[in-house]
């Protein structure tokens, strides 16, 4: 057998060193759990979406796609009120927070975020070998703007609502940010068809905020993979060339401008989620718990007594899947996903085994 002899590892010491992005637990298709670890949809997606997939003709499927996600940018523009070119789609927007990473940090360069908040920034940070720089929360989850635009940053991530608190900050601060800080702000807005004010407009009026949002919580469609960028058309531009050739394939197309092209629909799930996490905050609270008031598809909880990582194991056996985060800060909470009603009582039955 022939051997290589390496005079330098295979591997960047870069990646080498990084600890990578851990998801929460899927389960195998068909295992019986109550599944509120992972901030997915309760509902099915609209029923236009299949049959959108359906209609896809087999030379879709032999062709590339539009690389540019044509007929969703349409139907976006049209859903959002926003021009077409002002949208880049991706891959989830994982794949829009990894170009826009690659867009606007040089080696070296740091990347700002307000700490506690999604565990996939310094990920992309430290793949683009750019420095991190976290800053905590103001009091009560309030927005450190100043902190952040004087961190020397070339860019902020902030998600709002946050992850995984479930708090939000007002686009009023989010603006000041932008105003004050001299690099690019990606406002990572998942979770804010659950909320009650965006920052779309902007993303259009200022030329230094871009906005990212997925298909996978509202539109019920995490299996499908999309998601999308909002900013004005000229660094629109630049993120594309960044961007793989085809970064969305013809059936996401399709799925996600059904998706979005059906308001009523996802707007009727998106209430019966809101109504849903007043009542598990209500339940967890009058079980002594503290709940953080969310904006989000969850809740972030904090268990009394320190038994996060106990009641976490607990719900598991029970067949309740829960994200319990074993880091700074969180140690002692619990993220639990809103879901149905169902979902709800079957996470109080089991807790009131537990407790
Ligand atoms: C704050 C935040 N941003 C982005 C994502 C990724 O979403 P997508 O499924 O579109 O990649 C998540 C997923 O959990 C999230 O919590």
């Amino acid at each position: 057998m022939l051997s290589v002899r390496m005079s330098r590892p295979l591997v960047r010491s870069s990646i080498r060193a990084l600890d990578g992005y851990v998801p929460g637990e899927q389960p195998r298709a068909g295992a019986r759990v109550v599944k509120l670890n992972t901030n997915e949809n309760p509902y099915p997606p609209s029923p236009r979406v299949m049959e959108a997939v359906r209609a896809v003709p087999p030379h879709a499927l032999q062709r590339y796609p539009q690389p540019m996600a044509d007929e969703f940018r349409a139907a976006a523009s049209r859903i959002l009120g926003i021009p077409g070119d002002a949208i880049l789609a991706g891959n989830g927007s994982d794949d829009i927070l990894t170009i826009a990473t690659r867009t606007f940090l040089d080696p070296g360069d740091a990347l700002a975020y307000p700490a506690p908040t999604y565990s996939l920034y310094p990920v992309l940070a430290r793949l683009q070998d750019a420095r991190i720089v976290t800053v905590p929360w103001g009091k009560g989850w309030s927005l450190p703007v100043e902190a952040l635009a004087a961190s020397g940053a070339r860019a902020i991530y902030l998600a709002n609502p946050n992850a995984p608190t479930g708090t939000k900050v007002p686009a009023s601060a989010v603006e000041a940010l932008a105003r004050a800080f001299d690099g690019a702000l990606l406002v990572d807005e998942a979770y804010v068809d659950f909320a009650d004010e965006h920052c779309l407009d902007l993303a259009l009026r200022l030329p230094n905020v871009v906005v990212s949002r997925t298909m996978s919580k509202s539109y019920a469609l995490a299996g499908v993979r999309f998601g999308f960028a909002v900013s004005r058309p000229e660094t629109i531009r630049e993120m594309a060339k960044v961007k793989d050739s085809y970064n969305c394939d013809a059936l996401s197309i399709a799925a996600a401008a059904a998706a979005i092209s059906d308001q009523d629909y996802a707007r009727s799930t998106w209430a019966k989620i809101r109504a849903q996490r007043s009542r598990l905050t209500s339940a967890l609270e009058a079980l002594g718990w503290s709940v953080l008031p969310s904006q989000a598809n969850f809740v972030l909880a904090t268990v009394p007594g320190n038994r996060a990582g106990a009641v976490h194991s607990a719900l598991k056996a029970a067949g309740v899947l829960v994200r319990y985060f074993d880091a700074p800060g969180l140690a002692d909470k619990l993220r639990i996903t809103v879901g149905t009603p169902e979902d709800t009582d079957a996470l109080l039955a089991a807790l009131g085994t537990i407790q």
